[in-house]
């Protein structure tokens, strides 16, 4: 097993980092004179005027226990926004080495990765949407540290075959983040659990999908302890707030709630994929492991623009390339969908009248 260490930036494998107040102090006391704060309270009266924990121990310790992993496999982020650009400034030297991606994917990997001066090789994903592992190994490089693999896929909703993705990890010599941001809404097994036998995978999940958090800005990593203690190293010291790690915790109690959500999800979905089958103007609802659905059409921006005219917002994923005709569409409540349904209708109405007025000419 190779320490993925090894693959960090050098600078970062030599970083002191910064030691902040409540990071140095861990035992109990109850004069805290040591981090400047205003000992006298906060005008909100909610108990903000302290630093929040920097490593998050509590919201760890409920995270170790569901997912059957150590504290130290697990790192929280303001965002899983917040994982992906560390991961790049960790292992990516600027200008030198390469981050691997697979189009269409989650645009935020590109993002970052230009942001932080890491050029970027995009395989595209096949016809149905898995990885070309012919086209991984003709652009792979001893360059390339990085590679995102999002699964379920972010905007085609499938999933990537988790014998890819492993295969991947046992041969190739680079950090592999798998990012399970829709995980929740699959059938398939999250691949947590393979952490101790992949030194070099990163498992990437989110509390602003399944879980409803998107506004606390909360998401995770999983991996090897070494992974994480480069990223708590190079991380803000106080990365995730205290009004975020409360309500996390006091989330992660409500876990059925949780599940009857998704499967409610789940089951709009799968209506949702019918319905929108009997329009004339769709060619293929893709298969959606996801809480949204990817949908061609025949008149993309028409039917965006009309839909928002009626205060409906889709994604419009028309220029993405392998996304000719595509809107993504969120699952929303019953009533969001009964909307969205009765808006297509309208549309289709309106087509086939204006047809039907041009052949009568
Ligand atoms: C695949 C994927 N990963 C990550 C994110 C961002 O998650 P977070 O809100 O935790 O930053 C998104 C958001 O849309 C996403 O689609």
């Amino acid at each position: 097993m190779f320490d993925p260490v090894t693959l960090a930036r050098e600078n970062i494998r030599n970083l002191m980092s910064y030691s902040s107040a409540r990071h140095e102090f861990g035992g109990s006391a109850d004069v805290f004179l040591d981090a400047n704060e205003n000992a006298f309270g906060s005008p909100t009266g909610v108990g903000l005027n302290r630093y929040p924990d920097p490593l998050q121990a509590r919201l760890k310790e409920e995270l170790s226990q569901m997912n059957g992993i150590r504290p130290e496999q697990i790192f929280v982020g303001n965002g899983s926004d917040e994982a992906i650009d560390l991961l790049l400034r960790i292992f990516c030297e600027p200008l030198q080495d390469r981050a691997m991606i697979f189009p269409p994917t989650y645009g935020m990997y590109k993002v970052c990765a230009d942001i932080n001066g890491v050029e970027v090789d995009e395989v595209e994903l096949t016809n149905d949407f898995q990885l070309d592992l012919a086209g991984i190994d003709e652009q792979y490089s001893a360059a390339t540290k990085v590679i995102f693999i999002c699964s379920p896929n972010n905007p085609t909703g499938n999933s990537i075959r988790i014998s890819d993705v492993l295969g991947i990890a046992s041969r190739l010599h680079s950090i592999v983040v798998v990012d399970e941001a829709y995980i929740h809404f699959s059938e398939k097994d999250s691949l947590v659990s393979e952490i101790d036998r992949y030194p070099n995978l990163v498992i990437l999940q989110t509390f602003s999908k399944a879980w409803g958090l998107a506004g606390a800005r909360v998401g995770l990593a999983f991996a090897s302890s070494r992974i994480i203690g480069l990223l708590n190293r190079v991380k803000p010291p106080y990365n995730v707030n205290e009004i975020s790690q409360r309500l996390i915790v006091e989330a992660l109690t409500k876990r059925e709630l949780v599940e009857t959500w998704v499967d409610r999800i789940k089951h709009q979905r799968a209506e949702l994929i019918q319905i929108l089958n009997t329009f004339n103007f769709v060619r293929t609802v893709f298969p959606s492991d996801a809480n949204f659905l990817l949908v061609q059409v025949d008149a993309p921006d028409e039917i965006y623009k009309f839909l928002l005219a009626q205060g409906i917002v889709v994604r419009n994923r028309n220029t993405l390339r392998r996304c000719d005709g595509c809107l993504r569409i969120t699952i929303g409540t019953p009533d969001e969908n009964k909307r969205l349904v009765d808006s297509l209708s309208q549309f289709q109405m309106k087509k086939s009248a204006r047809r039907s007025a041009k052949q009568n000419i």
